[in-house]
């Protein structure tokens, strides 16, 4: 078989290493792919991930019996739609499912109409109202810009003056552009963060092993939000009896909700939780893996990648069980100094040959001058280890990313801290 994977950063690797454990897999293309993941797939680099209409002209001419798309973007701009009419088979939401990340607006609304709790929120599309409103609100507060941006569409105001700035900012100087012309105003929330993502044909779902993202820059998560500095899996704060709770209050409803609505999810759904004192609720819905969580995730499933996701495209995941082996997983992110800013390129890469079978380096922000791997990003890897406890992956993710080197390399030294002392209790 042929595969096709849009795509280039860690989360795409994560998938590609794991899409090649089935012997029938031929060919993996990666639309655009990276400078690591050329060491295991075919890239195109001259394709990028929104390129609709090359995409789909690249897998009708080279024979692709199956495809993955999994960044927002494309997801969002119909790639999944486009793809499905050129008779290709593949995993992802259409354009229409993949709003529930697109647009806050509409999954906030979605939420309300169906009982899925959430913050409580409201909607602005005038700057003057949503100041209006914030005089009278309690802080802090959260902003977030309708669409998509980067993950940095949030912003948390503790005071009316930053949350004047922020709606300025977001409605007014349009810092993400047009994902700014609505806002989302919604209540602030306390407690442990969780990451679960499940796959999803549109009725049965599957969820994965929990995780816990490091979205800020820095040790004790301090400084700017990032895509994610590392995370771990499982998340020891998810237990078993929150699990069900979820499923019965969040996950279930929300496909009920989406079929309701004319839009079933088939795909990766990602739920953010936060487990407040009132219970679970939704943060975020994401129509996709997320990065770096795939990167902790994949490597503990142990049934075949291309089998549940071939069983979310034909609807027949009810008829599978989807296993998932009981250690832990740690990945730490290794970025270049200056990120979530500007930084540096182009500095050389040097991974040593021997790093142990069960540490796994995924490449997100790299590509290949000649024959040297250098740095093209804010986040250039992902070191992955896997282990029978959370305590053994996290020394051993950090003894390789400590072994690695380039210039200006900068991680965070506390992943997984949070997570250890809560499974200390
Ligand atoms: P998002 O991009 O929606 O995941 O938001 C980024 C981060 O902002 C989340 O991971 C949370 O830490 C934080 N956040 C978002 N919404 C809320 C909320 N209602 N209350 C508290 N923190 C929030
Ligand atoms: N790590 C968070 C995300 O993928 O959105």
């Amino acid at each position: 078989m042929n595969l096709l994977v849009v795509g280039g950063g860690g989360r795409e690797h994560a998938i590609i290493k794991k899409l090649k454990e089935n012997p029938s897999v031929e060919t993996i293309y990666a639309l655009p792919g990276n400078g690591g993941i050329a060491r295991d797939a075919v890239c195109v680099p001259e394709i990028g991930a929104k390129d609709i209409e090359k995409i789909v002209d690249f897998a009708r001419t080279h024979a692709v019996d199956f495809a993955v798309v999994a960044p927002d973007d494309p997801l969002a701009l119909g790639c999944v739609d486009r793809l499905h009419e050129a008779g290709i088979p593949c995993f992802g939401p259409d354009a229409k499912a993949a709003r529930i990340e697109a647009s806050k607006v509409f999954s906030k609304n979605l939420m309300k109409k169906y009982g899925i709790p959430t913050a409580r929120y409201e909607v602005f599309s005038d700057p003057g109202t949503a100041l209006d409103y914030l005089r009278g609100a309690s802080f802090p507060i959260v902003i977030k810009a309708d669409g998509l941006a980067l993950g940095k569409g949030v912003l948390i105001p503790q005071n009316l003056q930053e949350a004047e700035a922020a709606v300025k900012t977001i409605m007014e100087d349009k810092a993400f552009g047009d994902s700014g012309n609505e806002i989302v105003i919604e209540e602030f929330l306390t407690g442990p963060e969780v990451s679960v993502l499940a796959f999803t044909d549109g009725t049965a779902i599957a969820p994965m092993v929990s995780s816990m993202d490091h979205k800020r820059a820095g040790d004790g998560d301090t400084g700017l939000n990032t895509g994610g500095m590392g995370t771990v899996a499982p998340n020891p704060c998810y237990t078993p009896e929150i699990a069900a709770v979820c499923m019965e209050t969040i996950f279930q409803p929300t496909l009920a909700a989406m079929r309701a609505e004319g839009c079933p999810f088939k795909g990766c759904l990602y739920f953010g939780l936060m487990l407040t004192p009132d219970g679970p609720r939704v943060i975020e819905y994401n129509c996709r893996f997320g990065d770096p969580e795939t990167q902790v995730v994949l490597p503990l499933l142990k049934t075949d990648l291309l089998t549940v996701m071939r069983a979310v495209e034909e609807e027949t995941l009810g008829e599978l069980t989807v296993e998932w082996s009981d250690g832990a997983a740690a990945c730490v992110i290794l970025a270049s100094g200056g990120y979530p800013g500007s930084c540096p390129k182009g500095k050389e890469i040097a991974i040593p040959a021997d790093l142990p079978e069960h540490v796994t380096v995924y490449h997100a922000g790299d590509r290949l001058e000649g024959d040297r791997l250098v740095t093209s990003g804010g986040r250039v890897l992902g070191v992955t280890a896997a282990g029978d406890t959370l305590a053994q992956a996290l020394k051993d993710a950090y003894a390789a990313a400590d072994a690695i080197q380039f210039e200006g390399k900068y991680m965070r030294r506390d992943i997984g801290q949070r997570a250890l002392r809560a499974l200390e209790g």
